[in-house]
């Protein structure tokens, strides 16, 4: 393999840039030619793509974003949008691709693969954490702090005011980001789509606390949680317990942005290393993970299949702390 092609995918994460600049490092202290392909599999299709140096990604490794942008594609849906990119991808003599995204930027990666046999391997980036195979994804601990962040703040204007604050997170399909934040942040209650919410027990439970004095509140609600999101929990709360003055923040996407925490900037170094490592020894259609202390590829239909479960004991300790 002589040339390979870099690009993000679906939504941005801190830490990508991070990402970005170890994957460029490692290609060329390897002897590789490395192409910057923007706006994903979009700039793929119109050929957005140039030769990438070691100072091209100097100075981004504390910038949140993407400096090679990102979008979602519609037109690589179809087959002809996919030939489009398959032949850009020769006409540069790309051979291998790095993929930094989440589950839709693999699965076309796949799909790639089976129908021109461009061969990709994935880092995984989404404030998320929804892939499995890897304790975290590139980008999930800095939304974690941001959130962290946010909550801090809004708990003292919800104690100076007597106040329940329903603050509403990210995670359409999984609550990795509600329910370690809200860990952190010390929530009254966390809802989450994994586990059945029940508004009932939500009331009782601050029944209970402003029996015992307690005058203000959070509860931590992601946005795919069944019980349709934080403006229906307050309207339901409201309805049933009126001792609260209630208010909802919707915290949306800032938590997509800022300087990536180290823990993210050094996960993606890590993970862009082992993307290119992993390239050079013929790995694809597989998604770098990190388990432990070890770094491990994992097959891109294991990876998306989201199965990943959130941590029981962690769900545990929420609930026992949260009284
Ligand atoms: O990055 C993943 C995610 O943060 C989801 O939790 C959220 O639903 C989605 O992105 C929103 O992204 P966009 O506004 O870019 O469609």
């Amino acid at each position: 393999m002589k040339r390979i092609g870099i690009f993000t995918s679906g939504g941005d994460a801190p830490g990508m840039n991070a990402c970005i600049r170890a994957a460029v490092r490692t290609a060329l202290a390897n002897g590789l030619e490395v192409y910057g392909i923007y706006r994903g599999y979009l700039g793929m299709i119109e050929g957005d793509i140039v030769p990438l140096q070691s100072s091209d990604v100097s100075n981004i490794i504390q910038r949140g974003g993407t400096i090679l942008k990102t979008a979602r594609s519609d037109e690589f849906r179809t087959p002809e949008g996919r030939s489009k990119a398959a032949e850009n991808l020769k006409k540069f003599g790309i051979e291998g691709l790095v993929c930094i995204g989440g589950d839709g930027s693999f699965k076309g990666a796949s799909v790639l693969y089976e129908e021109h046999g461009i061969k990709t391997i994935g880092a995984p980036g989404t404030i998320d954490n929804d892939l499995y195979g890897t304790d975290s994804t590139i980008g999930y601990d800095t939304a974690v702090n941001t959130v962290v962040e946010a909550v801090d703040k809004l708990r003292d204007t919800a104690a100076s005011h007597n106040r329940l604050f329903i603050v509403e997170v990210m995670g359409r399909d999984a609550g990795f980001i509600a329910l370690r934040s809200g860990i952190a942040c010390g929530a009254e209650a966390i809802l989450v789509p994994e586990t059945p919410t029940y508004i009932d027990g939500l009331i009782q439970k601050l029944r209970e606390g402003w029996s015992r004095k307690k005058h203000s509140s959070i509860v931590i609600v992601a946005e795919g949680d069944e019980s349709g999101g934080a403006y229906q929990v307050a309207d339901a709360v409201k309805k049933n317990f009126d001792k609260y003055d209630v208010r909802v923040t919707i915290l949306g996407h800032i938590q997509r942005g800022g300087s990536p925490s180290a823990y993210d900037r050094v996960l993606a170094s890590e993970m862009g290393y082992a993307a290119v490592k992993g390239l050079i020894s013929g790995k694809y259609n597989v998604m770098v993970g990190r388990q432990g202390r070890e770094i491990v590829y994992v097959p891109f239909e294991k990876a998306i299949k989201h199965n990943k479960e959130l941590n029981k004991y962690l769900l545990e300790i929420a609930e026992t702390l949260s009284r």
